[in-house]
């Protein structure tokens, strides 16, 4: 293994060594092989040591990377599920489409799911190996930890003790989660990441509004969370960068923690031609620029931001006012806003799952300005998959796991000017340059962030964190010679 991690690092490293190398003229010719090592971030492939089978727990990339057979499961696992709430259908956010995504993915696959989630009257289950223990959530919004723990027990002495327990963020607390070793809890989000959010907000902030105390409180949450963390037994981090303050900043043993970066639906979000674009009205000319956003129209997703950055773009440039329209699907506050800026800016509302893919469809690039440094935005790799490049801020997710070089599109501080400088600069690439980047994003989005593939590192985890007490253990190992 420590070989395997040697050769990991000098690849990430290419770059330096190559810098370095070749300021020291006389030695240039050593690092010339450098120049052949593709060099885009810490996930890319690590080269596995000529195919030496390696543990999967002490893996330290996205396990994404990896192949997983797709045949049926060598057994059916059951599984218990902790989450705040299971989505209604669309209007899902992050935590609660993961949970969705993936748990719905793994009963397909035959496994025995039973979801502890809060009452909810329109929820009913198609499938048979689906299962619901619904309560009542507590004021605050949590599930009440004395009647899931109890609801768990009864099911774990009925027929068959469950395998394995995943939690989606604190949905089982650390409290419970103690003594269950065959438990992994994924975090979307979490104290350390939202200090780069809280950074961000103060120098955005008006003077004239007071400083939320927040901003001085953030540090001891981290060190509340660096304290009860290493009550569950196993973490997934939904992004390299979280990965990373996991083992570093929290000290959890490295084979605890795990990087499994999110999947969407690639059976939905994926290429196709659209009749949307001509619904909505836009003559597209050769010279239409067509930029696009989805989510909340909220203040934390940049909205004000990018709304000033365009306000002045079309004030400055009739060109650019002349040849690029704005696309918004969602709703919220910056809806109505958004209109003062023209016929340029079309805001959609909220559009169900069909409607965005064919939203991506239509667009040339998937903008998103959000200030949020937590999780790993799932929209981003819906416009992926569809093949779209994308323009984000420079959060440690994104520019980590995501856009992770100029190849899949543009990343911007979040200022009004750098975005500005952002926005022209898509421009002025124009459509050709954009398309390459589309298929450069399809390319690593079908590698990388399909829910198949999502599901199926889970999955893997589960059966060997199932049997981690088992002498034995196959699941737990990786043999590049069988994939
Ligand atoms: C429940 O389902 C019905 C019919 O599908 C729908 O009209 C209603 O809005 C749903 N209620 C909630 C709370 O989602
Ligand atoms: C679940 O049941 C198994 C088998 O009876 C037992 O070993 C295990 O301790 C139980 N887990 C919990 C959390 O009660
Ligand atoms: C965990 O195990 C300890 C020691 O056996 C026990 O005292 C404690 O009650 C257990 N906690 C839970 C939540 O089951
Ligand atoms: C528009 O630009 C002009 C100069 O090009 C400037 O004087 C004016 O203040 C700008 N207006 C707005 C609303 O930004």
């Amino acid at each position: 293994m420590a070989k395997d991690q040697n050769s990991y690092f000098s690849l990430r490293c290419c770059c330096l060594t190559l810098v370095i190398l070749s300021s020291l003229s006389t030695i240039l010719i050593l690092s010339w092989s450098n120049f052949f090592v593709p060099c885009y971030s810490n996930v890319q492939t690590p080269l596995q040591n000529q195919n030496q089978p390696f543990n999967l727990l002490t893996f330290p990339s996205a396990w994404n990377m990896l192949h997983f057979p797709s045949q049926s499961p060598p057994y059916l696992l059951k599984i218990a599920l902790f989450v705040k709430k299971w989505p209604d259908g669309h209007h899902a956010g992050g935590l609660e489409r993961h949970a969705l995504t993936l748990h719905l993915a793994l009963a397909k696959r035959g496994h025995e799911l039973h979801i502890f989630t809060p009452f909810f009257f329109n929820l009913t289950s198609s499938m048979k190996n689906l299962y619901f223990h619904f309560s009542k959530p507590t004021s605050g919004g949590y599930l009440d930890q004395a009647i899931v723990w109890k609801q768990f027990q009864v099911e774990n002495s009925s027929k068959r003790p469950f395998d394995v327990a995943h939690t989606e963020s604190v949905g089982l607390m650390h409290t419970r989660s103690r003594n269950l070793t065959n438990l992994a809890v994924s975090w979307h989000g979490i104290a350390y990441e939202s200090i780069h959010s809280d950074i961000i907000q103060e120098l955005l902030r008006d003077p004239k509004t007071a400083r939320p105390p927040i901003l001085t409180q953030r540090i001891l949450k981290v060190v509340e969370e660096v304290k009860f963390f290493p009550r569950y037994a196993h973490h997934v981090a939904t992004s390299d960068h979280v990965g990373d303050i996991l083992k570093r900043i929290y000290m959890i043993p490295e084979e605890r923690v795990h990087v499994i970066l999110n999947g969407v639906d690639e059976e939905i979000f994926k290429p196709e031609a659209s009749s949307f674009r001509s619904k909505n009205g836009i003559d597209r000319d050769y010279k239409t620029l067509i930029l696009g956003m989805a989510g909340r129209l909220v203040k934390d997703k940049g909205h004000p931001l990018i709304f000033e950055a365009l306000r002045q773009i079309f004030n400055e440039s009739s060109t650019f006012k002349d040849s690029v329209v704005v696309l918004v699907a969602g709703d919220g506050p910056w809806g109505d806003r958004y209109k003062e800026l023209g016929p340029n800016l079309r805001v959609l509302g909220p559009l169900d799952q069909a409607q965005l893919a064919k939203f991506y469809n239509d667009i040339d690039i998937f903008v998103n300005p959000t200030l949020r440094a937590q999780g790993l935005d799932h929209t981003l790799l819906e416009a992926m998959l569809v093949g779209k490049p994308l323009m984000a801020t420079k959060v440690a997710s994104i520019t980590g796991s995501v856009i992770v070089s100029k190849d899949f599109g543009y990343t911007f501080s979040p200022t009004v000017e750098a975005l500005k400088k952002a926005l022209y600069e898509v421009w002025n690439d124009g459509r050709v340059v954009l398309e390459k980047k589309g298929e450069m994003a399809r390319r690593r989005a079908l590698q990388l962030f399909t829910a198949t593939k999502m599901t199926a590192a889970y999955e893997r985890l589960f059966f060997c964190i199932a049997e981690n007490g088992k002498v034995v253990n196959d699941y737990c190992t990786y043999n590049p010679n069988l994939v």
